[in-house]
C-alpha cells in the first residue's frame, strides 16, 4: 500500500506558466551589490543560459551549476513527483548563504524565473521547480544538536525521517513531517504539522531563528525580536526570501507506541465510528489519522496510531485496535522507526495531487460525507483510468493546536480550531491531470457543503499552505493576514525578486 498521507498533486506544467508571480511592467533594477561586466542585458527566458554562467563566475568553491545531462543538474530538478518537477535550464547547488545571496541578486537584476527546492516533496507544479534557474538546497544540510541550548540546528534540504533518525541517540526530537521524505525547508516554511502537534505545536511554534537570506542578497538571523520577519516566516512559504538553516527547540524524547492498521471495506462503518468516538480524547499526547482509500470493492480504510509514550492510556485506543484487520504494525519503538512504519518511500514516476479541507469536527455525520465522497469520485476516476489512487485523510488533533506559539502567517487566527484533512490521489498519466484537479475542487467543495450542513463553522477555516491547491485564493489560507502580508512583501522585496519563483504569492 501506498503512503498512506500520499495523495498530493501534480500539475500539467503547462509552458509558460511557470513565472508565477511576474508581471510584465519593468521593474526598477536595485542598486547592485556586485557588479560585473556584463550586467547590462536584462531579457529573462533567452538569456537564461548566459545568466547560468554569470552564476557560475560569481559564486565561490563552495558551490557549483550543472547543466543539464549530468548528475548534479537531475539531482537538483528530480521531485517526489514526476507532476512537480521541471526541466530548467540549468541548477546551481549554493554551498554558502554568500552564494545564495550573489544567486538572488544575479536572479532579481535580470528578471529570471527561478525554483527553489528543499526536498521537493509539494504537490503543487511550480512550487518548487522552474524552466529557469533551479536552486537546490542540497548543500543545506546542516544537522547540530546543542544539548545545552535543548536546541537543534536544521538544514532545509534534509529529510524528517532522516533527522529523527539522528537525534534518537540524544534522546531529544524537534517537531516535523509525519511521513518518510518529505523536507525541513517547506514543510517548515508554511506551519507544519506533527504526530506530536497536539502536544508541541506546529514546527514553526518550535523554531527560534531561521537563518535567511533576503531577496536583496543580505543574510540575516531572524528571530522574535525582528517583529515582522518574524511573523511573516512562520507561514509564509518562499515569500521572503530563502532559508539556509532553521533552529529548532528540542524536547527529551523516550519510545513511543503505535503504527498501522489497514482494514478492508467491510469494517468502514466500525472505523468511521471508532473514529468520531476518538474525536473525544483530549490527551495532547495522542494522535490519530484515519486514512479513506477507494478500491473496487469498496472503500478501504488505515489508521495511524500513535501515542508519546510506550504506553497509552488503558481503553484510549481500544476501539481502533478491536477492529478486525488483515494487518497491523503496531508496538512500542523509537519515534524515528514509528515515522518509517507509517509510510513507505515515493512511488516513481507517478503524478500527484494535494487538495486540503479544514474542519471543526470528525463528526460521524462528516465523517460519512467524506467517505461518500472517496466512494463516488474513486468510482468516477478510476473509470477512466483502473491506476488511478484516490484517498482522504482526516486528521485528529487536539482543540488547543493553536494555543502554542504566537500570531504567525499561518494560520490566522489561532483563536479558532480546525483540523487539516488532506484529498490526496496519484496518477501515471498526465492527459488526467486537469481531469483530477477539478474532482479534488469540487470533492473539496462538496465536502465544505457537508461540514456547513453538519453545523461546524468553517467559513473561516483556513486552509494549510501545505496542503493547498495550486489555484487557491490567499486569503482561503491566510485570511485576514493577507493585508499586512502584502505590506511586508512590499517592504521586504520591493523589486520582487521572490515573485520570480512558484509558489503563493503574497
Ligand atoms: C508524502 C507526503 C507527506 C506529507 N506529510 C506532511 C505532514 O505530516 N505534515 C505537514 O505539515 N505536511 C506534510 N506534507 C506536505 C509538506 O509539508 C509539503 O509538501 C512541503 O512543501 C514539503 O517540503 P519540501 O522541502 O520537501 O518541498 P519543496 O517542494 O522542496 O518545497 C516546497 C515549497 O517550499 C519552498 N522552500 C523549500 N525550502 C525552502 C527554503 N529553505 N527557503 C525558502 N523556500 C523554501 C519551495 O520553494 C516550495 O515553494 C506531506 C507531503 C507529502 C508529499
Ligand atoms: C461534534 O459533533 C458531534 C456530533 O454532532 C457532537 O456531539 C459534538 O459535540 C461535536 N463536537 C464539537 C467539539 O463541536
Ligand atoms: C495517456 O492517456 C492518453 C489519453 O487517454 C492515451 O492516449 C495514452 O495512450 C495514455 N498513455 C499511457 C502511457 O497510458
Ligand atoms: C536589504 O533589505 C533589507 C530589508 O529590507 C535592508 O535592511 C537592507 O539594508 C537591504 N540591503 C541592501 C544592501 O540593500
Amino acid at each position: 500500500m501506498r503512503s498512506v498521507l500520499f495523495t498530493f498533486t501534480a500539475l500539467s506544467l503547462v509552458s509558460g506558466s511557470l513565472a508565477t508571480g511576474i508581471s510584465d511592467e519593468d521593474l526598477s533594477l536595485q542598486q547592485n551589490v556586485i557588479h560585473f561586466p556584463d550586467a547590462t542585458w536584462h531579457t529573462p527566458q533567452s538569456n537564461v543560459q548566459a545568466v547560468c554562467y554569470q552564476i557560475a563566475y560569481a559564486i565561490s568553491d563552495a558551490s557549483e551549476v550543472f547543466f543539464p545531462s549530468t548528475h548534479g543538474y537531475a539531482a537538483s530538478n528530480k521531485h517526489a513527483l514526476a507532476s512537480s518537477s521541471g526541466e530548467s535550464a540549468c541548477s546551481v547547488q549554493p554551498g554558502s548563504p554568500q552564494d545564495v545571496g550573489l544567486i538572488l541578486q544575479i536572479l532579481g537584476k535580470s528578471r529570471t524565473p527561478f525554483g527553489v527546492k528543499g526536498a521537493g516533496h509539494t504537490g503543487n507544479p511550480g512550487f518548487s521547480s522552474t524552466s529557469g534557474v533551479q536552486i537546490s538546497l542540497a548543500r543545506f544540510d546542516t544537522f547540530k544538536v546543542n544539548t545545552e541550548a535543548q536546541t537543534v540546528e536544521l538544514g532545509p534540504s534534509l529529510t524528517w525521517d532522516d533527522v529523527f533518525e539522528r537525534l534518537t541517540p540524544y534522546g531529544v526530537n524537534v517537531i516535523g513531517g509525519r511521513i518518510p521524505g518529505v523536507g525541513v525547508g517547506g514543510l517548515t516554511l508554511s506551519g507544519g504539522y506533527s504526530f506530536q502537534t497536539s502536544q508541541y505545536g506546529l514546527s514553526i511554534d518550535n523554531v527560534v531563528a531561521f537563518e535567511l537570506v533576503q531577496p536583496n542578497g543580505t543574510i540575516t538571523t531572524v528571530t522574535e525580536a525582528n517583529h515582522d520577519l518574524w511573523f511573516a516566516l512562520r507561514g509564509g512559504g518562499n515569500n521572503f526570501g530563502i532559508v539556509t538553516k532553521f533552529t529548532f527547540k528540542s524536547f527529551p524524547q523516550g519510545q513511543v507506541w503505535g503504527g498501522a492498521i489497514l482494514y478492508a471495506p467491510d469494517q468502514l462503518d466500525a472505523v468511521k465510528a471508532a473514529t468520531a468516538e476518538f474525536g473525544k480524547v483530549t490527551d495532547p499526547k495522542a494522535a490519530l489519522i484515519t486514512t479513506f482509500v477507494y478500491t473496487p470493492g469498496g472503500v478501504s480504510t488505515a489508521a495511524l496510531i500513535f501515542y508519546n509514550e510506550p504506553n497509552p492510556p488503558k481503553g484510549m485506543f481500544d476501539a481502533i485496535l478491536d477492529i478486525p484487520s488483515p494487518m497491523k504494525d503496531v508496538s512500542i519503538r523509537s519515534f524515528a522507526d514509528f515515522i518509517k512504519a507509517v509510510g513507505v518511500a515515493d512511488p516513481p514516476g507517478e503524478r500527484g495531487s494535494f487538495c486540503g479541507f479544514p474542519v471543526t469536527n470528525y463528526s460521524s455525520n462528516f465523517l460519512d460525507a467524506i467517505a461518500e465522497q472517496i466512494s463516488i469520485w474513486g468510482k468516477k476516476l478510476t473509470d477512466i483510468d483502473p491506476t488511478v489512487f484516490v484517498a482522504a485523510d482526516a486528521e485528529l488533533l487536539d482543540s488547543t493546536v493553536f494555543s502554542h506559539g504566537a500570531p504567525s502567517a499561518y494560520p490566522p487566527d489561532r483563536s479558532l480550531v480546525y483540523f487539516p484533512s488532506i484529498l490526496s490521489f496519484t496518477w501515471p498519466n498526465s492527459s488526467l491531470d486537469e481531469t483530477i484537479f477539478q474532482a479534488q475542487r469540487e470533492i473539496a467543495n462538496n465536502l465544505r457543503a457537508a461540514a456547513l450542513k453538519d453545523g461546524q463553522d468553517v467559513e473561516r477555516a483556513a486552509v494549510y499552505p501545505n496542503y493547498a491547491l495550486f489555484d487557491t485564493p490567499l486569503e482561503d489560507m491566510y485570511g485576514q493576514n493577507v493585508p499586512r502580508l502584502r505590506e511586508l512583501k512590499r517592504a521586504y522585496d520591493p523589486e520582487n525578486v521572490m515573485g520570480l519563483t512558484g509558489g503563493f504569492k503574497f
